[in-house]
């Protein structure tokens, strides 16, 4: 029974993301059948045996490939190392807590020990952050592969990422202008399902809130002695985002319910007029979650690719070629 929903559940997710149109006409789920019919096995065989000598590392992969598709697309640029002359984008403050950077020159390695020169390190990046997403318990999908490494990565441009303190109309806008839906943003929020955050991304909701607020007044107050107690260890100390850090579920949506979501950034997700209704849903019906989920982290996925010379497939996922 429970491998015939299994299945079932698979057959679905393929119809419908085989369904969608890349914007991006070079990608295709068998991209690499011809030149290099291993390629899918290999990161996903790299991924589950590092998560399994590290579960904590499944939150670092799924983060990392939002990172790299919000600047500049899918393109591998958050994982070239600075240089003497270019500090990359992985200095920014906003990038300095991504985790997983191993698991991805693991990959490449071997990939490029069975195939030289054919796999990016986009996709690879963007296969590892799908695998994560299944070894921590959610949704199977297929992703279309093809994207090329890109030259540019410059710690200015992660100016573009949203921020802890946005509200909900400021996640609307930016997420908007990389052409998500409102739904489409509430489901993508759903990775802080998976992961911490360090106080210094939240604790500005703890005192001094605003002009008549000591605390951020949407934060439950058995929750905000908790996220005191865990900053009391300084601004590094890491607090869960859900009660299952390492389990991909909609425990993150019920936790905003309870005003125990930890970023405003999360909470806003519930007072937003437009996210609230999404956010009850979600909470209330996981394969829902589940469904949105995928389909948008495949659109993610597709941002801004680059194909043919636009791109290049790197050698060594830190370095252009
Ligand atoms: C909606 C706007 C978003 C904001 C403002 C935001 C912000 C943040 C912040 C501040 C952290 C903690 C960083 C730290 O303290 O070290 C974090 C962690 C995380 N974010 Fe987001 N994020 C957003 C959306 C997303 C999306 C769309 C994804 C993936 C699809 C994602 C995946 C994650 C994951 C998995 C973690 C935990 C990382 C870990 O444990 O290493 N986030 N995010």
């Amino acid at each position: 029974m429970a491998v015939s929903n299994f299945l079932g559940v698979f057959l679905v997710v393929e119809i419908i993301v085989s369904g969608l149109r890349f914007g991006a006409d070079g990608l295709s789920m068998n991209y690499y059948m011809m030149n290099c019919p291993f390629a899918e096995l290999i990161v996903k065989n790299t991924v589950n045996r590092a998560l399994q000598s590290d579960p904590t590392l499944a939150a670092g992969l799924v983060r990392m490939h939002f990172h790299d598709c919000f600047l500049e697309g899918c393109d591998g640029s958050v994982l070239i190392d600075s240089t003497k002359d270019n500090t990359a984008e992985k200095d920014s403050p906003a990038n300095l807590s991504l985790r997983g950077y191993e698991i991805i020159d693991d990959a490449k390695q071997q990939l490029e020990m069975q195939c030289p020169g054919v796999v990016s390190c986009a996709d690879i990046l963007a296969m590892a952050a799908r695998d994560a997403v299944f070894w921590a318990g959610g949704p199977v999908y297929d992703i279309p592969k093809g994207r090329k490494d890109g030259r540019r990565s410059r710690i200015e441009d992660t100016f573009n990422l949203p921020r802890p303190t946005f509200n909900s109309s400021d996640l609307i806008t930016m997420f908007g202008q990389h052409g998500f839906s409102v739904q489409e943003m509430v489901a993508l929020s759903g990775a802080h399902t998976l992961g911490v955050a360090r106080c210094s991304s939240f604790k500005n909701r703890l005192s001094n809130f605003d002009s008549t607020h000591d605390v951020d007044p949407a934060l439950d107050s058995d929750f905000a002695k908790t996220l005191s107690k865990t900053c009391s260890a300084g601004d590094n100390a890491e607090q869960p985002f859900d009660m299952t850090r390492n389990t991909f579920d909609n425990a993150y949506y019920n936790g905003l319910l309870r005003k125990a979501g930890l970023l405003t950034s999360d909470q806003t997700l519930l007072a937003g007029p437009k996210t609230r209704g999404i956010v009850n849903g979600y909470a209330m019906n996981q394969a829902m979650f589940f469904f949105d989920f995928l389909q948008a982290m495949v659109k993610m996925g597709l941002l801004d690719v680059k194909e043919g010379s636009k791109g290049e497939v790197r050698a060594n996922c830190r370095k252009i070629n």
